[in-house]
């Protein structure tokens, strides 16, 4: 009997899990966190601008798209004509009598995967136009064309066109219905003249700070408190060639002269026919810099470097050479002139006459993407020594190219080395066991020289890119490595932020939408634990006097904030819960708010249908005697806060 006794509680004690005591140690001191250390990155990619964060209804609104009309079906009398009252983007439409052959005349806007339009929601538009001769009318329709099979019209404003000079005409249309998929719908009236029309557009009454932004993505974007917004690629910064790099002289000034530029990912969805992928520039540099100030972000432009894609001009000789890049050269410095130039100096007073007189304050301008070999060297060696004469208040971001190690990786920080860039930028998407592999990247980094940018990165998981749960603890894990270094690594940036569920190239992406609602991944919600939790100084957290980078498969940093609170951040990779004792030595503390976030869901991840499976939860809980003791989820990345 005796003997049975003791082998249950052998069992019972062979079962449960040992703490894992982390000592935290409030009196020894690890480097400060910087405000800038976790951002965002924002390209357009996944109609992550038109069509998405620029809050924009109307698709090829200035008939610019390579096909004029494409993005409008038309009837009657339409014809597309280029000598219009805008130098950059000419192309505009006349509207005249259809004639006996056509009961109308009419043009409708597809809009971007069709129009989402909200009951009792007003939408503005506006079209700048003329009459021909006599004054002309023009019946502006909100429709949805799929009510039984018959158009239904959900609202209607009539429009008078007066005089032979091109004017602006404004209404505004509130719809009666909710649909998900409308259309905007513009008719020539019969009792007047012909019109020519041109930058046609809706938005939505209702947008982020009254400004051109959809409001639940910027919305999102304010509630991860980002340090930094980097912008606006990425790829789309290089361009397929140099005709269609982002040029960020193109995106400012009025949006009806913003000239339209192919988008670098136009021929890149695995799964759409027909490429209709263009910028507007609606969200251009002046936008850029506004919002970045409205979330309380740095603005941390990249700019090209004089060269295009690599991965898509592979032979070098279609690259300009190094003693060609003046025009590139003065694009950098003249961007500096328009964040941070007084009024009266020419970029500077561009800024002003857009609305923003004071200067942005930028500090950080990337030169170049993912760019790779001494070309790229050679490239950056003019810009870095102009920038250092004429704009010292910048820090210069260099590149370590595509891959995060490898030669290309070596002998390009070889290079920035050389050229003593401020930071190097880093890319690493890559799988789970890489991101868990690497929660020690920079324990040992040199602490001299560079200092890395993370300004690209997202577990990719293996054989399943998409943002699932194990994919989000991975990057978890990897983060408190990059926090516990925050003296080499003051910025790190997820990538990509955003991408239309009906428009995407690349998964996976922090933030998914349609044309109404959103939806916050799993790893938007690690970016937010993390940025919310950031703290200011590092303090050692150790278990048996080492780091906790994956011993047992826990991960841990802990900060101390600047409210006098403590912060622990652990990520648990196991699939049991793992008891915890957190020894916080020199700090009283009583109570711990506790913040869960379970990933323990596998391939699970939040959808536009099902948004909140995977969301952050909180509790307080006690601490006695300076010990926290508790248990870590399996899979989970919790933060602990302990006030004094
Ligand atoms: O984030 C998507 C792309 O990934 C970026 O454009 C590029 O820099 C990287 O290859």
């Amino acid at each position: 009997m005796k003997k049975t006794v003791i082998s249950v509680i052998a069992a019972f004690v062979c079962t449960q899990l040992l703490a894992v005591n982390i000592l935290v140690d409030t009196k020894g001191k690890g480097p400060a966190v910087p405000s800038t250390m976790y951002g965002i990155f924002f390209e357009d990619i996944n109609f992550a601008a038109d069509g998405g964060l620029y809050a924009e209804m109307v698709k090829n609104r200035s008939f610019e798209f390579p096909q004029s009309l494409m993005g409008w079906s038309s009837f009657g009398g339409v014809e597309v004509r280029n000598d219009g009252p805008f130098e950059r983007n000419p192309h505009y439409v006349r509207l005249t009598d259809p004639g006996h052959r056509s009961k109308f005349t009419m043009l409708v806007n597809e809009g971007f995967f069709g129009y989402d339009f909200q009951e009792g929601a007003s939408y503005h538009f506006s079209v700048w136009a003329r009459a021909c001769s006599e004054p002309a009318s023009l019946r502006v329709e909100l429709a949805d064309p799929s009510a039984d099979g018959e158009t239904q019209v959900l609202a209607q404003q009539q429009i008078k066109v007066e005089g032979s000079e091109w004017k602006k005409y404004e209404v505004s249309l509130t719809s009666g219905q909710s649909v998900k998929d409308g259309r905007l719908r513009i008719f020539l009236e019969k009792t007047g003249g012909a019109a020519d029309i041109e930058h046609v557009s809706l938005f939505p009454a209702e947008t982020w700070n009254g400004g051109p932004l959809r409001k639940d993505l910027a919305q999102a974007l304010y509630d991860l408190h980002p340090g930094v917004l980097r912008f606006p690629g990425g790829c789309i910064v290089e361009g397929t060639e140099y005709f269609d790099r982002y040029q960020w002289k193109n995106t400012v000034g009025p949006v009806e002269n913003r000239p339209l530029n192919n988008n670098r990912w136009n021929f890149e969805f695995p799964y759409r026919d027909f490429p209709d992928y263009f910028q507007t520039g609606g969200l251009g540099f002046y936008e850029y810099f506004v919002l970045s100030e409205e979330i309380g972000a740095a603005p941390l432009p990249v700019l090209n470097v004089g060269m295009v894609c690599q991965f898509e001009n592979p032979d070098p000789s279609v690259q300009i050479s190094a003693d060609e890049l003046e025009e590139y050269i003065q694009d950098a410095v003249d961007l500096v002139e328009f964040a941070n130039g007084g009024v009266s100096t020419k970029w500077g007073s561009l800024r002003a006459q857009m609305g923003h007189p004071e200067p942005f304050g930028l500090k950080y301008l990337a030169i170049g993407n993912e760019q790779w070999g001494d070309e790229y060297v050679r490239h950056l060696a003019p810009f870095v020594k102009e920038l250092r004469a004429k704009c010292p208040e910048i820090q210069i971001i260099g590149s370590a190219g595509p891959f995060p190690g490898g030669e290309w990786f070596d002998s390009l920080w070889k290079g920035m080395r050389d050229l003593n860039v401020d930071l190097v930028d880093e890319h690493y998407y890559r799988d789970e066991k890489w991101f868990l592999d690497n929660a020690g990247r920079y324990d040992d980094f040199p602490r001299t020289g560079p200092k890395v940018f993370a300004g690209e990165y997202a577990c990719h998981g293996k054989g399943y890119k998409r943002n699932h749960a194990n994919a989000s603890l991975c990057e978890a894990a990897f983060m408190t490595g990059l926090e516990r270094n925050a003296d080499v690594v003051p910025m790190a940036t997820y990538a990509p932020l955003f991408a239309h569920v009906k428009g995407w190239q690349w998964r996976p992406d922090l933030i998914w939408f349609d044309n109404s609602s959103s939806v916050r991944t799993a790893s938007y919600y690690v970016q937010q634990l993390f940025s919310l939790n950031k703290g200011v100084q590092v303090v050692p957290a150790t278990v048996g006097g080492e780091t906790i980078k994956g011993n047992d498969g826990i991960y841990a940093n802990a900060v101390k904030d600047a409210d006098g609170s403590l912060i622990l951040k652990v990520v648990n990779v196991n699939e049991s819960e793992q008891p915890l004792e957190a020894s916080l030595k020199g700090f009283s503390a009583s109570k711990a708010e506790v913040t869960t976030l379970v990933l323990d869901g596998g391939r699970a991840e939040n959808s536009l249908e099902n948004p909140h499976l995977i969301e952050p939860v909180s509790s307080k809980e006690s601490v006695s005697s300076g010990v926290y003791k508790g248990k870590v989820p399996a899979k989970s990345l919790v933060v602990y806060r302990f006030r004094k």
